[in-house]
């Protein structure tokens, strides 16, 4: 797949870049993000952001689209947003924020934004969204970015404190009504 950018009035989303990997090793380290978005493996140090913001940047497999979360005007870093598993017209998102950008709608946003665009370029139908019940903070943005609530998956997923949590699956169609952000 090519790379592409996409904008959402101030945000500029954008592939990772190796200058990115201090700001990520960071992010990592945030407990909210290690907590919730675990990537397992070794401790967060320098080389492990940077295989992880190459990882996320080549495209090439086609099974995921990672994306950096930027101001436009200044290039600072706000997040992250992906669509993995992407197969057969099906994907799921993912996201994390700075903890200095949270509060923000950076989050839905970018969302909104990366979801719009698998349907409408990548020609998706249905891209999937599953967080932790105890995380209530993404939960609203799933909500707020018009993905619906579909049920509750028990202990379904093992997070960075090493236990299985319930999920929620949310999830948006192509077909459903457009979110305005
Ligand atoms: C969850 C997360 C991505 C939200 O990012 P954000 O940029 O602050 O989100 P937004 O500003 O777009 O929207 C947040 C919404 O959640 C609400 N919210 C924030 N913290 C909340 C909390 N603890 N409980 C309930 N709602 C909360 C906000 O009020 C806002 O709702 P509003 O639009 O009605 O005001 C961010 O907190 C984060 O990165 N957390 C750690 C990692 C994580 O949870 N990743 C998601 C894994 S599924």
């Amino acid at each position: 797949m090519e790379h592409v950018q996409l904008t959402a009035a101030d945000l500029l989303l954008r592939p990772w870049r190796d200058e990115d990997a201090p700001a990520v090793r960071d992010a990592l380290r945030d407990p909210a993000i290690a907590q919730w978005n675990p990537q397992g493996g070794d401790p967060i140090d320098d080389e492990v952001a940077l295989l992880w913001v190459r990882r996320r940047a080549d495209w090439s497999t086609g099974g995921h689209v990672s994306m950096a979360v930027t101001v436009a005007t200044d290039g600072e870093l706000l997040g992250s947003v992906s669509l993995h598993h992407i197969r057969d017209g099906d994907a799921s998102i993912g996201y994390w924020t700075m903890p200095a950008a949270r509060g923000r709608q950076v989050a839905v946003r970018a969302v909104v934004r990366l979801t719009d665009w698998a349907f409408t370029d990548l020609r998706l139908h249905r891209v999937e969204l599953c967080h932790a019940v105890a995380n209530p903070a993404s939960c609203r943005v799933a909500d707020r970015a018009g993905y619906a609530a579909e049920g509750t998956l028990r202990e379904s997923y093992r997070y960075g404190d090493g236990r299985r949590y319930d999920e929620h699956l949310h999830a948006r169609l192509a077909t459903d009504p457009q979110v305005t952000r």
